[in-house]
């Protein structure tokens, strides 16, 4: 294996919008939804490149007690931020080990990105979600999000919200 294996590939040119996007984050944030109770929840997110036109997306969360200690895994989510028709457009596709898969569109202005599901399939034994609304923007350096979801015959609403710092 040579040196240059290890090199960092360039981000591809047409990652430009989503290239604040890239690297690690870890923070904290709040789930609700009127038919669950409100608790509090600490996260790790991961985009990454490797030169091709995608970022791979990686989110794990966990519910926290009172003292900010973990106390068991929740909401997990995969998938791919790819870019869209015009320079500004995003598209993203992610997959949930509770049976459902969504596929967004987005545009990018400046450091925020909105989001709007325009697909939610999901399993058999999934629960009935219907659709979401994601905003994800940089708030002094700190990327913040609000998601919104319709689901268990609920109309569209905060389900979540959180504040990550860049780690790496
Ligand atoms: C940061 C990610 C997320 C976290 C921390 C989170 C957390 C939670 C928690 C704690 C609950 C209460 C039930 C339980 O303990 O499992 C819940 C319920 C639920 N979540 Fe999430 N969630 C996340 C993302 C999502 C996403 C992306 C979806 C849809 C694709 C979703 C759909 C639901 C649904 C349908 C319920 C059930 C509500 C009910 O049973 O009445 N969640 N979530």
């Amino acid at each position: 294996m040579t040196a240059s294996s290890f090199s960092c590939p360039e981000l591809h040119p047409s990652l430009e919008h989503l290239a604040f996007l890239v690297g690690e984050w870890q923070g904290l944030g709040v789930v609700g939804y009127p038919t669950i109770t409100e608790a509090r929840y600490e996260q790790e997110v991961s985009f990454s490149h490797d030169g091709r036109p995608f970022l791979a997306y990686l989110s794990k969360t966990w519910l926290i007690d009172e003292d900010g200690a973990r106390i068991r895994p929740t909401g997990t989510e995969a998938g791919f931020w790819r870019p869209g028709k015009q320079p500004r457009d995003v598209e993203v596709m992610l997959c949930h080990p509770t049976g459902i898969v969504e596929i967004y569109v987005g545009e990018v202005v400046f450091h925020k990105i909105e989001l709007t599901s325009e697909v939610v399939a999901r399993t058999e034994t999934a629960k009935d979600v219907k659709g979401f609304h994601r905003l994800y923007g940089l708030v002094e350096g700190d990327l913040a999000y609000a998601i919104d979801m319709a689901a268990m015959g609920q109309p569209l609403q905060a389900h979540l919200s959180a504040r990550l710092t860049k780690i790496r």
